[in-house]
């Protein structure tokens, strides 16, 4: 059945910058969105436990129809989406940090990533800058307290301000070329970011790269379409999930509680 949705997660509402590339390049599509605000942050949390996180909701959205299902948090990507591709027979469209890209665009081979802990530390990190970055230097910088600062006190807060400028910081100062943002909530600060940079650093996210991988795969199986519709899901406070949903993406929707 083509007009079955699309199942979208993160820990929070980093996922919703995949979702607006999503919906700009698959506009027709209907989306079931969930934040698993519950247990945000994913970045500082064990990986056994963001394992059966993401495996418990890639298998309620399955269960919701979802034609398939785009891991929209590079953590989790990480951390579970090889046991979530092996539990479904189902297109799992995962996402990890734009090392690939970078690497080409760099002109100096200094890159720079911002990412959580948990994206930094895993072994998938290791391997990708092995595979695809390695003669460049790559200067690491992980962000504990961003995303939840992002999502808790918004994007320009003085929180999300003090923060930038520990995090951005070594990026600046090493001379990094090219920075990717590595945690799916970082573009809604990437202005600050690149306020913080040099003006001719280049910032890479991976929205668009993912939008189209899930065109290709869909297109493949001969399963697109849609109605346009969104759904909104949260395993936290849907009233706060919809506040902050509504200010992040000018988006006024009921956020439904699900126990995940
Ligand atoms: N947005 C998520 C990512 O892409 C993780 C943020 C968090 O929960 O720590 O990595």
């Amino acid at each position: 059945m083509p007009h079955q949705p699309i199942g979208v997660f993160d820990s929070g509402l980093g996922g919703l910058t995949v979702l607006q590339s999503l919906r700009a390049r698959l506009p027709d599509e209907d989306f079931i969105y969930f934040a698993d605000t519950r247990h945000l942050p994913y970045g500082d949390k064990p990986e056994t436990f963001i394992q059966t996180r993401g495996q418990r909701i890639a298998a309620a959205l399955a269960k919701c129809g979802c034609k398939a299902i785009v891991v929209a948090c590079n953590t989790a990507t990480a951390a579970a989406a090889e046991n979530i591709r092996a539990q479904l027979a189902l297109p799992v469209i995962a996402l990890e940090p734009a090392i690939k890209p970078a690497a080409a665009l760099t002109r100096n081979g200094i890159l720079g990533v911002l990412a959580t802990t948990r994206t930094l530390t895993s072994r998938r990190f290791a391997q990708l800058v092995k595979s695809h970055a390695p003669n460049a230097k790559v200067i690491t910088q992980a962000c504990p307290g961003l995303a939840e600062a992002i999502e808790a006190e918004g994007p320009e807060s003085v929180a999300v301000e003090t923060l930038l400028d520990t995090c951005v910081r070594p990026l600046a100062d090493a001379r990094a070329d090219v920075v990717v943002l590595g945690c799916t909530h970082y573009p809604w600060v990437r202005a600050g970011i690149a306020q913080r940079l040099s003006p001719t650093t280049t910032l890479v996210d991976t929205g668009e790269a993912v939008a189209r991988q899930v065109e290709r795969r869909l297109t493949q199986e001969s399963r697109l379409g849609g109605h346009g519709r969104l759904r909104f899901a949260t395993s936290g406070d849907p009233l706060q999930v919809g506040a902050t949903l509504a200010r992040l993406c000018a988006i006024s929707m009921p956020v439904e509680s699900w126990t995940v």
